[in-house]
């Protein structure tokens, strides 16, 4: 079952009327959820006077309505506003000349004399819903969250989970941040020859903080546009992580972002198990030997008992040999016939790629390995857009069984 999101919005008023922001303050005050902050009337003349700590989903203003720069103000504020935010305006003349003049998908409420406090209340709720409606979809899309473990110790999980996200931007155009949370050994930045000087920890010690403003300015940006939160490489930074900062870390990420592209330490604790909890799918890469085998399978056996939908959890074979589809037939009954896509071994290229600090697909563009891991990258992109292919494999075919969703 779907847990209940609990969601913030930021509702930033402008107004100059004493007895409407008082009242406001008093009714908005009242709403689990709604944070109401007031700024001094004129304030605000254009989006980029507002901190970046307050941006806002709601901007509120009180409008006299007589005056020039009002109209330009406000024009230029609807023009402005990026997706989210919504303008509510309260004008105190009705015989306003600005009324007829706005339009825009922002301006959400205009409110005529007399002024009921309520009303604006309705409506803040319904801009409350839609953005927890919102969030439901975006997570309820398989690739929205999707995190890498590795089930045995160098399998390949920061490797694969830093091309897969470089080439979900880089070929397939979408808004992607990566999220090192391999806290205190995180090479993903290294890996992608970047030097943040944030990290994922400055949000997870103060998860007060987090909303989706906050930890954009914690992302470094790579070539590709790929947005990438690192963890730092710093043995001593294992800093105690709560579930709740986990939980605000990616709904702020999501919220912000079509796809999250998780590496996760090899650990189990309350916070990993939240993140396998949230992804989907969540990728567990292993080796066709016999440790990472048999830790995969006591993966897939027992992530299920704690709360990880057995539905979600898919295998990744990576180092897989080619013409090993014979080998993967008993790694499948093994694995309880869960998906299992194949990833080419090449240590070469992955090596001189990771030393290099640059995407494999930029060193050998025609490789197995960068095919397989182009693979990937359209099947989170298909899952996440509603396209999903299916591809049986030779081997199924050959046996005139069906088809299975991501597989080989
Ligand atoms: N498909 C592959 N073929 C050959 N070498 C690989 C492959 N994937 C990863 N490697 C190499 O294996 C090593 C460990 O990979 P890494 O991604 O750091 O593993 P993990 O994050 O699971 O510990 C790295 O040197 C990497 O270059
Ligand atoms: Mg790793």
């Amino acid at each position: 079952m779907e847990k209940k999101v609990l969601v913030q919005v930021n509702v930033l008023g402008v107004i100059a009327d004493q007895d409407i922001a008082q009242q406001l303050q008093e009714s908005l005050g009242r709403i689990q959820g709604v944070n109401f902050t007031l700024r001094p009337p004129r304030s605000i003349r254009s989006l980029a006077d507002i901190g970046v700590k307050e941006m806002p989903d709601i901007l509120l203003m009180d409008i006299d309505g007589h005056t020039p720069q009002d109209a330009t103000d406000l024009q230029r504020l609807v023009a402005e506003s990026p997706d989210h935010l919504r303008i509510f305006c309260i004008f105190r003349h009705e015989n306003s000349s600005l009324i007829g003049k706005l339009k825009g998908p922002a301006l959400a409420h205009i409110y005529t004399p007399p002024f009921v406090a309520q009303e604006i209340v309705l409506d803040v709720l319904e801009v409350m819903s839609d953005k927890r409606r919102r969030l439901l979809e975006a997570r309820a899309r398989k690739g929205s969250i999707t995190a890498f473990f590795s089930a045995s110790g160098g399998a390949g999980a920061t490797t694969l989970a830093t091309n897969t996200a470089e080439r979900l931007v880089s070929q397939f155009g979408r808004r992607v941040t990566l999220l090192d949370l391999d806290i205190g050994f995180g090479c993903a930045a290294l890996t992608l020859d970047i030097q943040p000087r944030t990290f994922a920890t400055t949000a997870l010690t103060q998860p007060e903080r987090i909303d989706p403003v906050f930890i954009e300015a914690l992302l470094t940006e790579h070539e590709s546009g790929l947005k990438v939160l690192a963890a730092p490489a710093d043995p001593q930074a294992g800093e105690t992580i709560s579930v709740a900062a986990i939980q605000a870390l990616l709904h702020a990420l999501v919220e912000r972002y079509e796809l999250l592209v998780i590496d996760l330490p090899r650990l189990i604790t309350p916070w990993t198990l939240e993140v396998m909890k949230q992804a989907d799918p969540l990728f567990i890469v292993t080796h066709n030997h016999m440790v990472p085998l048999r830790n995969t399978r006591l993966l897939i056996e027992q992530l299920p008992r704690v709360g990880v939908l057995k539905e979600r959890i898919e295998v990744i074979n990576n180092h897989a040999r080619p013409g090993g589809e014979l080998h993967s037939e008993h790694m499948r009954e093994t694995l309880h016939n869960l998906p299992i896509h194949q990833v080419s071994s090449d240590f070469s290229t992955a090596v001189r790629a990771q030393d290099q600090g640059a995407p494999i697909h930029s060193l050998q563009r025609r490789s197995a390995l960068c095919r397989d891991i182009e693979k990937l990258a359209e099947y989170l992109n298909s899952s996440f857009t509603g396209t999903t292919q299916t591809h049986p494999s030779l081997f199924k075919r050959m046996l005139g069984q069906g088809h299975r969703v991501g597989g080989f």
